[in-house]
């Protein structure tokens, strides 16, 4: 079996990242027996300073083409005023649409070894592991009509029944694997979009009987997740709540940096950290890839099939970080200070160790 991987390494930390995610990606590959082919494109500013464009037509086709692409970040303060369109972020938002990308799942689990690092008391956090679904292509940031002239601004929030349809199956067969609670978050007490995705959901509920589903307005659950987040398993919302409640779910896990996400379709799937491309670090060796090691292992989970490899690529993160190492970003005194390629390869050999382990496992049962 051979998968095609498109690596968009993008601006900033993006390449060492990207690189690192992809040295783990082989290695893991490798013991696995299956092999990669990777091609790499441009994307973002490097690619607007190249090409005068942040995603290409080569680009994109190279993603069509593609079992899975994995993303470093884009953006960095030369680009900030460059007009809507030609913003590195405008190449994400329509590389997202054309591969059809609607679920952008981001888990927020709390590693054992960092929570004390959350601004929320350990007593809260420790113990929280859920996943937002979030709808990336639909809602408020494609509707049309959207503009604004010179005396007023306008968008539209709109979702049609196949989009809420499609991610909520997603979310729903997420829900049956974990714990079986799903929390569907809109705000229907005001909008009437929010009125008929809510309607949808429970709809789409009587397929998944054994999944108990709850509903949540957007205000009481951004209050909810940091008062208790325990209580979440799977939660699914539209594009622009889960934009607003995965960063806050994120933080809450003292571990912004370290957070992978995946965006899947129907044929196409993307992998990238949710941090972004910190250009003051960049080319150092200094950028933690931990965020990116960790979207390898959702490729290897939701791409590829292999759930083992990619929970043994957990474990050893998990591992590495129970040993003491940290990278600069998430140091204290106290820490094994690694720089980016140590990082990974102290991951690398984790990952062996948890392998062998496993593998033993295996031949002595
Ligand atoms: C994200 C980002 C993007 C979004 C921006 C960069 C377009 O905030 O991936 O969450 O709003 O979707
Ligand atoms: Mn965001």
């Amino acid at each position: 079996m051979t998968y095609n991987i498109t690596l968009l390494p993008g601006d900033g930390i993006g390449p060492e990242v990207a690189s690192a995610g992809v040295k783990v990606m082989k290695y893991v590959a490798e013991k696995f027996k299956v092999a990669i082919e990777t091609q790499e494109k441009l994307i973002g500013g490097c690619s607007y300073e190249k090409f005068g464009s942040p995603l290409t037509d080569e680009t994109l086709q190279a993603c069509y083409d593609s079992d899975a692409v994995l993303l470093g970040a884009v953006g960095g303060y030369q680009w900030e005023n460059l007009p809507h369109h030609l913003k590195p972020e405008a190449a994400l938002l329509k590389l997202r649409k054309s591969l059809g990308l609607f679920a952008n799942i981001r888990p927020a689990k709390v590693y054992p070894a960092f929570v004390n690092s959350s601004s929320l008391k350990s007593s809260v956090i420790s113990g929280t592991d859920f996943v937002v679904f979030r709808e990336l292509i639909g809602g408020i940031y494609f509707g049309e009509p959207r503009g604004f002239d010179e005396n007023k601004g306008w968008n539209t929030m709109v979702y049609s029944k196949e989009e809420v349809e499609r991610i909520a199956h997603m979310a729903f067969k997420t829900a049956m694997s974990r714990k079986g609670v799903l929390t569907s978050i809109d705000k229907a007490n005001v909008l009437e979009v929010s009125q008929f995705w809510r309607n949808v959901v429970e709809e789409v509920s009587k397929d998944y009987p054994s999944v108990k589903l709850k509903h949540m307005y957007v205000d009481n659950a951004a209050m909810q997740i940091v008062r208790d987040p325990r209580q979440f398993d799977v939660i699914v919302t539209g594009n622009i709540f889960g934009d607003i409640l995965s960063d806050i779910s994120g933080m809450i896990t003292g571990s912004l940096g370290m957070l992978p996400s995946a965006s899947l379709g129907s044929r196409y799937a993307l992998y990238e950290p949710i941090h972004g491309s910190a250009p003051d670090i960049a080319g150092q060796n200094k950028a933690n890839p931990i965020a990116t090691i960790s979207s390898v292992a959702m490729m290897f989970e939701h791409s590829f099939g292999m759930n083992k490899a990619a929970e043994l690529i957990e474990a050893s993160i998990e591992k590495t970080l129970s040993q003491g190492f940290r990278t600069a970003d998430i140091a204290s005194d106290s820490d094994k200070v690694l720089n980016t390629n140590e990082m990974t390869e102290q991951i690398m050999k984790n990952f062996d160790e948890v392998y062998n382990t496993e593998a033993l496992g295996v031949f002595t049962l």
